[in-house]
């Protein structure tokens, strides 16, 4: 069986004073049970106050975002194993703002998914489609162009210590969500892909959704069969928001 992983991302949001309330919201308000897992993105300035605040609780902590180079002359980036260092255990890469905004390329995504593995962090790979792209029927074959990005310089056993999120580009903060099935459908998809590289592992990752989840929706989303957790953007923000989520997948 698949645990839950419900991670919130922060994006660039937030403050000392507004982070510490907001993970000592969460870390008060873990639900009980068992069969999933939370976790915190917070902006990089956070991350090690975070790091204090979360270690001995239930709630793990990542990273936005991470170079793909291991030291050196890379003004404003932050190497991977810097966010080992201040405990980090994820970090998200290939964000579409990241791909959108900052002109991320697949490959460039895929070499910060392995940077981050080779340091012992666990990246989150997302992956998704604009709203044209969806339109146009070519929502798979983005999808399959960002996994292999990944999955044919490195193959699928790097799936083994990775995370999948699937971000509709047009869900992203606009309220709309995909459906239960439509998120199913392609949630199914991706794992069809993994699994031509090795079956047996494809069952074992986590793909998570992402696009204006809430505490609303969550149960539905959750019952789906590929869908394994959530990466919350807005709704990560509140404690009681966030913790909405966790409860819909400690109760699925
Ligand atoms: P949202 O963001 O929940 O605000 O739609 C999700 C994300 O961008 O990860």
């Amino acid at each position: 069986m698949r645990e839950f992983l419900v991670a919130g991302n922060w994006k660039m949001n937030g403050s000392t004073a507004a982070s510490e309330a907001l993970i000592s919201g969460i870390v008060a308000g873990v639900p009980a049970g068992s069969g999933f897992r939370l976790l915190v993105c917070p902006p990089f300035p956070y991350l090690a106050s975070v790091a204090s605040q979360v270690s001995g609780s239930a709630v793990a902590l990542g990273a936005q975002n991470v170079s793909e180079h291991e030291f050196g002359a890379f003004t404003g980036e932050t190497a991977p194993s810097m966010l080992r260092d201040v405990g980090c255990d994820y970090v998200i890469v290939g964000h579409s703002e990241r791909r959108a905004i900052y002109g991320e390329t697949s490959e460039q995504v895929a070499a910060k998914f392995m940077a981050a593995q080779a340091a012992g962090i666990t990246p989150i790979l997302c992956v998704g489609e604009t709203l044209e792209e969806r339109e146009a029927g070519t929502t798979n074959k983005v999808i399959d162009e960002q996994l292999d990005a990944v999955l044919d310089t490195a193959g699928a056993a790097v799936f083994a210590a990775a995370v999948i999120a699937y971000e509709p580009v047009w869900a992203i903060g606009t309220g709309l969500t995909a459906t239960p099935e439509q998120a199913q459908e392609v949630h199914q998809h991706i794992r069809a892909r993994l699994a031509t590289g090795n079956a047996d592992l494809a069952q074992k990752v986590q793909i998570l959704y992402g696009g204006s989840m809430k505490g609303e929706n969550a149960a539905g989303l959750l019952s789906m069969r590929d869908i394994d957790g959530g990466l919350i953007g807005g709704a990560s923000l509140k404690a009681s928001d966030f913790l909405a989520i966790a409860e819909a997948a400690a109760q699925s």
